[in-house]
């Protein structure tokens, strides 16, 4: 293994039920109606293309850039909006798909944003979830793993922008870096 990489948490065919798993659920759960996707950049765009392609319902995909915290490891509470959403989400059902939920702040933030915009519904879907970490508490309809309190890079998730194209989720090695 790299020597970044101190312990692998998913390999890809863990990934790959958990997603299909997923998406079985948000398929039976939103038959018979269309659903808005609403991907969190950048670390959702592979989780999203993932799940997306699991799910038989009719969906749309929009995506919103939240600011982030650059290369430090702790999340900041002060979140701002890179880029909104191009479509008007008002009566329609609406699942913000994030790659992993911390400290809650980030989910939060959009929920509340997005609420106020009157879709139909709104929910989450997060593939790792630190629930240890949650300083507000946000509910996460579809939750895949629960990890514990380890900064983890893969399948999207970053550390300083690099290693989102691991296709697992691992614990980065403390000694290179973070
Ligand atoms: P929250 O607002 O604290 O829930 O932070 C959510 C965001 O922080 C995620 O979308 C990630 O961008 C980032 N983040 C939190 N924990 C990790 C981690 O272990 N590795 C990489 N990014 C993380
Ligand atoms: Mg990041």
């Amino acid at each position: 293994m790299r020597d970044d990489i101190q312990e692998i948490l998913f390999d890809e065919r863990r990934i790959e039920e958990k997603v299909r798993d997923l998406a079985g659920r948000i398929s039976r759960d939103y038959a018979g109606k269309e659903l808005v996707l609403i991907c969190v950049l950048k670390g959702a765009a592979i989780f999203t293309a993932d799940l997306m392609r699991r799910l038989t319902v009719p969906v749309t995909v929009e995506f919103v850039q939240a600011a982030s915290y650059g290369a430090s490891t702790t999340s900041s509470e002060t979140i701002t909006i890179k880029n909104d959403l191009d479509a008007d989400i008002k009566g329609k059902h609406v699942l913000l798909v994030d790659t992993i939920i911390d400290t809650g702040e980030t989910l939060n933030h959009l929920f509340t944003l997005f609420r106020e915009r009157g879709p139909a519904s709104i929910q989450a879907v997060a593939l790792l979830d630190k629930k240890a970490r949650r300083s507000i508490p946000v509910p996460i309809a579809y939750s895949g793993f629960e990890i514990p309190d380890a900064f983890v890079v893969g399948y999207g998730t970053d550390f300083g922008g690099k290693y989102r194209n691991l296709p697992y989720v691992a614990v980065l090695n403390p000694a290179s870096g973070k």
